[in-house]
């Protein structure tokens, strides 16, 4: 077994970190922005697998990047415009806060079917054709929708068929077999803080055991089978999600 020591900062890092209106972003520039597009950014694993998704569908043929990751002072100017365009209840049913937007964490993306006109808050993504599709396969790319309908009380968000965030490959599959928002997916993951009693999923045949370690006041010491591949992640609330692979 191998000690990984985490310092405080790590708990707001990583594709699980848990960003709504109560719990912000940490870090307003994340470490490695990729290009998805001109002027569209994100987190590089983030923009790796949404190309791969898309050469798996053939989808930046109709779909567009529209938004992906935003600075603070991007998010303000986006909230100050749309306050002023169409008011205070629109604006907080379809655009967070600054400072707790998940576009500013680089691990958000917005996407819009390509036509004449594309609206920059709410751009068109159906549910049916190449979108439909897109969505399908989401989860297997490590995709969530992250704003579905029926959760608005759960995400402090209206429904968003366009906005998808990138949590990594396992967490986003048993987040769709249970039908959980990241919210809830976070409060779930708790339950599994016994390494000897990890929640477990398999892909492709092989098991991949997800448990959750909550974080010491300073440094937080986690122990990883290092002969297999793991990864850990901040939820940016109280603790570290260890993935690891059997
Ligand atoms: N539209 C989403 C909620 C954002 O502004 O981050
Ligand atoms: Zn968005």
């Amino acid at each position: 077994m191998k000690r990984i020591q985490l310092s405080r900062d790590a708990l707001y890092r990583g594709p699980l970190i848990l960003v709504n209106a109560l719990h912000g972003v940490a870090f307003d520039r994340p470490e490695t922005l990729t290009p998805v597009a001109d002027n569209v950014l994100l987190e590089k694993q983030a923009s790796s697998l949404l190309n791969e998704l898309m050469r798996e569908i053939g989808g930046w043929d109709s779909i567009v990047p529209v938004s992906g990751w935003r600075s603070m002072a991007e998010q303000q100017a986006i909230w100050d415009d749309c306050l002023r365009e169409s008011g205070q209840e629109y604006t907080r049913t379809y655009v967070a806060l600054p400072g707790h937007s998940e576009h500013q964490t680089g691990l958000a993306i917005d996407l819009g079917l390509r036509g004449e006109h594309i609206d920059f808050i709410c751009p068109d993504f159906p549910d049916t054709g190449i979108c439909g599709q897109f969505r399908k396969l989401a989860a297997k790319y490590g995709f969530i929708l992250r704003y579905p309908p029926g959760k608005e009380a759960v995400t402090g968000i209206g429904c968003e068929p366009w906005h998808f965030r990138y949590v990594g490959i396992p967490h986003a599959r048993i987040m769709e077999e249970n039908r959980q928002t990241l919210e809830e997916y976070t409060e779930y993951i708790r339950q599994f803080d016994s390494p000897v009693h990890p929640c477990c999923i398999r892909i492709g045949g092989r098991a991949i055991y997800v448990s959750y370690v909550p974080a010491a006041p300073e440094e937080t010491v986690i122990e990883v089978n290092e002969t297999a591949p793991f990864h850990i992640s901040g939820n940016n609330v109280d603790g570290f999600v260890l993935t690891q692979w059997a």
